[in-house]
């Protein structure tokens, strides 16, 4: 049976199954029932509630306005339309960078939306509250990389790990997350030399946005890989509508480039 064929819904196990296969994790964001429901008959195995709605759905130039309540609602959305694909929600800024409390009551506001894990952004100075989540029950995706949450910090839209001291800094991270009990790394705009380091230094799957080819799994922004966003869109973005008859037959070209490797070719690459 094909990956497309299976209808069984997506655990957080069968995520762990594809990695120790070398099976690709085709992810996209995710903000509605209609595409959620798309999503999943189309063969994505992992929709994330992105806050990048921020960008997409509400027009802002940053993910910074997006709240809690917000994040809920398209939770809730999505948990309505996708019946197969694990779900994943995005903590919102200034949700969780208080302190650790304040990561699990929020965190456990969005599984209770319907989410099935949770992503926040940052690297080792999380760990402690990646922990205190995982201890009690929530899995906990990691972001780090670009994290456009601290866009104004990092001066912009940037590729991060240019030089030996913040790629070094960058895989002290990822470790130091990992030990945490993350599930997962999503690795943001970065070499994709540095990416494929990461990923082999890790025992958890890497989920690459703009990190190489090596990842253990892609994600996109829906709205970029549809070629409907009108701001501009960064070199790791690939328009899948361009060729194709409808909006089911871009995801699938998507679902089969992540799979087969051959999505992100080298001009998405840095
Ligand atoms: O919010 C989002 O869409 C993200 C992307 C990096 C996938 O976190």
């Amino acid at each position: 049976m094909s990956y497309l064929e299976h209808n069984k819904p997506i655990t957080l196990h069968e995520i762990k199954r594809m990695h120790s296969t070398g099976e690709k994790i085709a992810t996209l964001t995710g903000y509605d029932a209609s595409f959620a429901a798309l999503l999943d008959r189309c063969g994505i195995d992992l929709i994330l509630i992105g806050d990048s709605l921020g960008n997409v759905l509400q027009g802002h130039g940053t993910t910074l306005p997006v709240t809690m309540e917000q994040m809920i609602y398209h939770t809730e959305c999505v948990c309505r339309g996708g019946r197969r694909c694990f779900v994943a929600a995005d903590m919102p800024w200034a949700s969780y960078q208080e302190n650790r409390e304040q990561a699990l009551r929020n965190a456990s506001r969005l599984m209770a939306a319907g989410a099935q894990m949770v992503k926040l952004e940052g690297g080792a100075i999380m760990a402690e509250t990646v922990n205190f989540m995982v201890e009690r029950g929530i899995p906990v995706w990691a972001h780090i990389g670009l994290t456009p949450q601290s866009v104004h910090a990092l001066g912009g839209y940037r590729v991060q790990g240019k030089d030996e001291a913040a790629a070094r800094r960058m895989k002290d991270d990822a470790l130091a997350l990992q030990q945490a009990g993350a599930s997962m790394m999503l690795i943001e705009m970065i070499p994709a030399a540095l990416g494929a380091e990461i990923t082999q230094s890790l025992k958890i799957p890497t989920i690459g946005i703009g990190a190489g080819p090596a990842c253990s799994g892609q994600i996109l922004v829906l709205h970029d890989m549809l070629g409907i966003y009108p701001g501009k869109t960064a070199r790791f973005v690939r328009n899948f509508m361009a060729g194709a008859s409808s909006i089911d037959d871009a995801v699938k070209v998507y679902v089969t480039a992540v799979k087969d490797g051959s999505f992100p070719a080298t001009e998405h690459c840095y």
